[in-house]
């Protein structure tokens, strides 16, 4: 029996009679040939089948075999410059583990989003949609390992909650034996409390935020990496920041050039300009850039929409941080600017490109004073509170932290138009199916 080998390593078995398993993506007959393209998840080679080097019962299983099915295929690695990973398998055996029905839905055509979003579940298969998914795993264990090697540690914190984090305007409701609960929104307000047993802390999970808005940035449910960090400030955030995203689109340019570049078609040169560190303006200069950029109505204390972070964004060649946004377009928890409590301690980073706010962060309230009093005047109960407001009480400290959406992060790095093609099952407004 030859050696099963992932497609992806072919290479290194070139001369070698090798063994795949996977799919049939492609066939085309040519007389007394048949050319298979195969995929198995690691990679794409096409298998040269001739009459006379296979059994008959092989050439036979070919002869009418459809999209999708599931082949194993045995034959020899030989290099070729015009094959797609140049390399091809003479293909010496065939077994067919599964015929797929014929009318396999996704055809190599164009199909609109809606019937491609209806068959999620098969149109994961297709190579560019498989890339992101290598992408979206590459990413998160970038994260995961730069905040791992600078001391923070990683602490889970919980889905059901019973508080608002970011308003309560987009709370997910669920019964909780009869008491309404939340889905978390963030896990921030328990980062601040897990830093004072710790000292630096991250949570890397899904959040959720019944949004009513369709744009093509907005989930229901998405997935968020939050560092948080004691006697550190708002600089300690874009410091951070600044870091560890050019950490993770460096680590994706090494490791995934091909996929960006052949598969998603990427000008990846953008990219290679991401290093620390990134231009640091206040909303009062972003308000002016966009006053000179015509916006000249825009007030000030608004928060930016779409168009305005991609005009700011557009000044910039890498990712750019706005600080110092008015106290009243943030949340409850922002530390204000000491004399000027019009505007807090907070900060967005934005993406090139016109992908906007892709980080939220910023130095948080130290006092229980102010957050009582803020507490208040964003009309949220105090009793669910209180025990965020005993980390005020025992030992306060300035502290800060921010939170990366991962499904933004990639549709910038991977150039995409819309973030649901960045998680593997999107649910967004009016998707919860597959
Ligand atoms: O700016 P946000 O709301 O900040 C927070 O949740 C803070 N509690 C984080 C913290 O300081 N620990 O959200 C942070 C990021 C945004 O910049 C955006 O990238 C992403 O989360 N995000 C969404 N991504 C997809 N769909 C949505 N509906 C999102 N809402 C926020
Ligand atoms: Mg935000």
């Amino acid at each position: 029996m030859a050696e099963w080998v992932p497609i992806a390593e072919v290479a290194q078995h070139e001369g070698e009679e090798v063994t795949v398993k996977g799919w049939l993506y492609h066939r085309t007959d040519k007389g007394k040939l048949k050319f298979l393209m195969i995929r198995d998840g690691t990679g794409l080679i096409q298998g040269v089948m001739f009459k006379k080097n296979v059994p008959e019962a092989a050439w036979e299983a070919a002869d009418h075999l459809t999209q999708e099915s599931s082949i194993i295929v045995t034959g020899r690695v030989r290099a070729d410059q015009r094959a797609p990973g140049g390399y091809e398998l003479d293909v010496s055996d065939l077994e067919v583990v599964h015929r797929a029905e014929l009318d396999y839905p996704i055809q190599p055509k164009e199909h609109g989003v809606g019937f491609l979003l209806q068959h999620r579940h098969l149109w994961i298969r297709s190579p560019r949609q498989a890339a992101i998914l290598r992408i979206r795993a590459t990413v998160k264990r970038a994260i995961c390992d730069w905040l791992d090697s600078h001391g923070f540690v990683n602490v889970d914190t919980p889905i059901l909650t019973p508080a608002a984090v970011e308003g309560t305007t987009t709370l997910f409701e669920v019964d909780y034996f009869g008491e309404p609960a939340y889905l978390t929104q963030s896990g921030q307000l328990y980062n601040e409390a897990t830093i004072f047993a710790l000292g630096k802390v991250y949570c890397f999970g899904p959040t959720f935020r019944a949004e009513k808005s369709k744009t093509r940035r907005h989930l229901t449910e998405f997935w968020m990496v939050e560092p948080e960090m004691a006697y550190a400030t708002l600089e300690d955030v874009m410091e951070v920041t600044e870091q560890m995203v050019s950490h993770v689109v460096r680590v994706v340019l090494e490791r995934h050039r091909h996929d960006l570049e052949a598969r998603l078609k990427r000008n990846v040169s953008r990219l290679e300009r991401v290093e620390p560190p990134f231009p640091r303006i206040s909303y009062d200069e972003a308000v002016a850039l966009l006053h000179r950029k015509g916006f000249e109505d825009f007030p000030w204390g608004e928060d930016f929409g779409a168009p305005h972070e991609t005009a700011i964004s557009e000044e910039f060649e890498k990712p750019v941080f706005v600080y110092h946004y008015p106290t009243q377009c943030k949340a409850f928890y922002m530390e204000e600017v000491p004399g000027r409590p019009e505007v807090c301690r907070s900060v967005d980073l934005l993406a090139p490109e016109g992908y906007g706010e892709i980080v939220g962060g910023g130095q948080r309230a130290f006092s229980l004073e102010l957050l009582e009093r803020r507490l208040e005047e964003h009309n949220l109960p105090r009793e669910a509170y209180e025990w965020y407001l005993d980390l005020r009480r025992y030992g306060s400290v300035p502290h800060a932290g921010f939170g990366l959406g991962l499904e933004r992060t990639i549709a910038w790095i991977c150039g995409l138009d819309h973030v649901r093609e960045t998680i593997a099952f999107p649910r967004m407004l009016e998707r919860m199916y597959p």
